[in-house]
């Protein structure tokens, strides 16, 4: 199809505003600003090796390491760099927070601040930059807290402490063989495939939609000693396949790139799960809430789909800490519905036939 009968991110904006309040002019440049750093990451990956950009940051003769403890890879300074100065001086935030940064980021004091803010991981799935595997970036737009438009003042962390239901718009960027944007402004969800000519997104996948059911599952088995029963029980169940209780084969899958698993889910349907665990008693589950969880979750919510803390819906989790971490389970709204189902029924000792737990793989 030539280009000009597609819709570029523009387009489908101005389309959106015209029918939703929401999605006004500064609210258009703030998402255009962002688009901008994806597609400036997007030419740093492509570059990979030939442009310098593969390793470890080095942070004056030793690797860096961010607030999470993880060693940063150069990806990901860069990455958060794009970000923020591309979003830094357009007007329309009042502050930003990033998986790469301890703190709030400040808008400069000699740049105008605006009425949202913006929570982002520049770069997911980094353990796969330098195997040249899939990357992308998440980001969450908030509204401002009316005391901080009101005074004018600096933003702080509990500025950003809302639950998912407030996010005005979320999405991600994914850098695989195709640039693709996923975008919500809270009227279900469109996806964009960069055109590298022209340097554009166009919009590719209009109303896209989670089928309900699923056959595919994804999960880092290598946890299984430190899952709580009710997930040991749903990924046995999986792995029982057609002479188990679902009577029906399970595929698994996984790339180590939530950003990318939640893309397969969202095209094709599964379920993804990175439940809290028993690994590290400091860690209640191994994403982060405020810039994977809640914008996953609303692109989730958005598709017909489901995201889920194992137990109640992670977009009505109150936030309490910037980099809080939490079990996080979404795709398929009927497999998320059921390992919610298995977190409230009575103890799986109680529920299954002891033949079928012999066969167990990730049995105790
Ligand atoms: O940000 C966390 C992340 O990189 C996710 O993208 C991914 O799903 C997960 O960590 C991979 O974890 P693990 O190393 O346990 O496979």
């Amino acid at each position: 199809m030539p280009f000009s009968h597609r819709f570029t991110l523009t387009q489908y904006l101005i389309e959106q505003r015209r029918r939703f309040p929401n999605a006004r002019g500064d609210f258009n440049a703030l998402v255009l600003d962002v688009a901008l750093a994806c597609k400036a990451i997007a030419g740093a990956v492509a570059y990979g090796e030939l442009g310098g950009v593969l390793g470890n940051h080095d942070a004056q003769g030793s690797d860096s390491v961010n607030v999470q403890g993880e060693t940063q890879k150069k990806l990901d300074v860069l990455s958060n760099q794009y970000f923020t100065r591309l979003n830094e001086w357009g007007g329309h935030l009042a502050g930003m927070a990033s998986e790469e940064l301890e703190h709030p980021f400040q808008i400069p004091n000699h740049q105008p601040r605006g009425k949202y803010l913006l929570v982002f991981d520049p770069l997911d799935g980094s353990s796969n930059i330098d195997v040249n595997m899939t990357v992308g970036s998440i980001f969450s737009i908030l509204r401002a807290p009316k005391e901080v438009l009101e005074t004018g003042r600096d933003v702080v962390e509990a500025d950003f402490f809302q639950p998912g239901t407030t996010q005005v718009a979320a999405g991600y960027a994914l850098y695989g063989p195709t640039t693709m944007l996923v975008l919500t402004v809270g009227n279900g969800v469109a996806g964009f495939t960069l055109d590298p000519n022209l340097g554009e997104f166009m919009l590719t996948h209009r109303d896209i939609q989670v089928p309900v059911d699923t056959h595919e599952f994804a999960i880092n088995a290598s946890n299984s000693r430190f899952w709580e029963a009710p997930v040991k029980r749903y990924v046995d169940e999986c792995l029982a396949g057609k002479t188990g209780p679902r009577s029906k084969d399970f595929n698994m899958r996984w790339i180590a790139s939530m950003v990318a698993e939640a893309h397969r889910i969202l095209m094709r349907g599964g379920v993804f799960l990175y439940p809290r665990d028993t690994k590290d008693a400091a860690k209640p589950g191994r994403l982060r809430l405020l810039y994977e969880a809640n914008p996953i979750g609303m692109v989730m919510e958005q598709a017909g789909a489901r995201a889920s803390t194992g137990e109640k819906p992670v977009l009505n989790v109150q936030p309490t800490a910037l980099h809080q971490r939490i079990g996080l389970v979404f795709g398929s709204k009927n497999e998320v519905e059921r390992i919610e189902r298995y977190h409230t029924e009575p103890a799986r000792s109680e529920m299954i036939n002891p033949l079928f737990a012999e066969r167990s793989l990730f049995r105790d």
